[in-house]
């Protein structure tokens, strides 16, 4: 039995809890709401963000960075990426010296194009090698006990066997993976090419249409991966084509279902400002679009969702731009996986 720190009640949080809980460790989560913790605390229930789902009773729940990481040998950082550096700055001198840091968070900070384990990486210097956990995980889905499979990676071998092992269960397979860029970068992108499956099915559009969206866009995304130093093979995973999978086609997605409303021809404000709970995807759209500037990579999916979310642009018109653009062989740039 291990000492757990969960950083982050969301739903993602709530669940790992959860589930950690489940596995025998002993398990503090903070919440950054303290309507939430009291919630948690007093009814053993995430109302807000995990409704319905019933946590282990000795599971304790606070407010306060300190008290949640005393004595923690894993820590998982899980607020969503725009609040990332900030809640990680705030906990970055109260976690132990040698504890396992492991980011569950999917997204990349907009400002500095970072992904969590860099952030990570920067403010724990002791700790260098953070993992990352991602792959095709509803909250919901997990917290409820169906069969699930999840990637973790680090760029030391040992700190992802010792977090495979920390959160491996019989109902959620862990499989470790050195690609840290390929796990991280697949998870944030694969929320971008959910709002335009969304936005398709909105505009409905049926089956072919989402086929070619995950086709091509899991092209795009392994083809910024490879630009950036990642494997192909980390797309064609858990990470990327699982996830990818998954976000696309669930009705469970959140990605997705903003891209729905907008594809009926809502606008992002009155979208958003109906959601509680985030949809990375959206800021998300940004830091991909500038990644694919930045690595002089064609990302046309990325390029119109960007359109379509901060332009203004009709998702008819981008529809009907990304079919017209000039015909290409479907594998080109020098590797299959483009
Ligand atoms: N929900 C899932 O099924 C799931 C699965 C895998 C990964 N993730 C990832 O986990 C991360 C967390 O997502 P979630 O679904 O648990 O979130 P959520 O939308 O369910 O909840 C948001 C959480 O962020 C907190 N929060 C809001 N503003 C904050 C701030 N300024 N500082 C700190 N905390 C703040 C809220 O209190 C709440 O706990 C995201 O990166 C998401 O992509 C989610």
């Amino acid at each position: 039995m291990s000492r757990a720190a969960v950083i982050g009640a969301g739903s993602w949080g709530t669940a790992l809890a959860k589930l950690l809980g489940e596995k025998g460790h002993r398990v503090r989560v903070w919440s950054y709401e303290a309507s939430v913790a009291e919630q948690l605390r007093e009814r053993r229930v995430n109302e807000v963000y995990l409704p319905g789902i019933e946590v282990p009773a000795e599971i304790e729940v606070s407010t306060e960075l300190a008290d949640t990481l005393e004595g923690a040998e894993l820590v998982i950082a899980v607020v969503p990426s725009h609040a990332f550096r900030e809640v990680m700055k705030a906990a970055a001198s109260y976690v132990p010296q040698g504890a396992i840091v492991l980011s569950a968070t999917k997204g990349i900070e907009v400002d500095t194009l970072k992904r969590p384990s860099q952030i990570l990486a920067e403010l724990l210097p002791d700790n260098p090698s953070p993992a990352v956990l991602s792959g095709p995980t509803f909250a919901r889905e997990v917290a409820e006990g169906d069969p699930t499979a999840i990637a973790v990676a680090s760029r030391d071998p040992d700190v992802a066997r010792h977090a495979q092992h920390f959160v491996n269960t019989d109902r959620f397979r862990v499989y470790t993976n050195e690609d840290v860029l390929g796990v991280e970068l697949a998870g944030a992108l694969k929320n971008v090419i959910a709002l335009a499956a969304g936005i398709a099915d909105g505009l409905r559009y049926r089956s072919n249409s989402r086929a070619a969206l995950i086709t091509r866009g899991l092209a795009e995304m392994t083809r910024l991966g490879l630009a950036m130093g990642a494997r192909a093979s980390t797309f064609a995973g858990l990470a990327g084509l699982g996830d990818l999978v998954l976000t696309c086609s669930s009705d469970l997605s959140r990605n997705r279902t903003v891209g729905v409303r907008l594809g009926r021809g809502e606008m992002l404000e009155e979208i958003l400002a109906s959601m509680r709970m985030v949809a990375e995807g959206v800021r998300t759209t940004k830091a991909a679009r500038q990644l694919a500037r930045t690595h002089k990579v064609e990302m046309p999916i990325v390029e119109e969702v960007h359109h379509i979310l901060f332009e203004g642009k009709s998702p008819k018109r981008a529809t009907a731009d990304l079919m017209l653009r000039s015909p290409k062989p479907e594998l080109w740039g020098g590797t299959d996986a483009t």
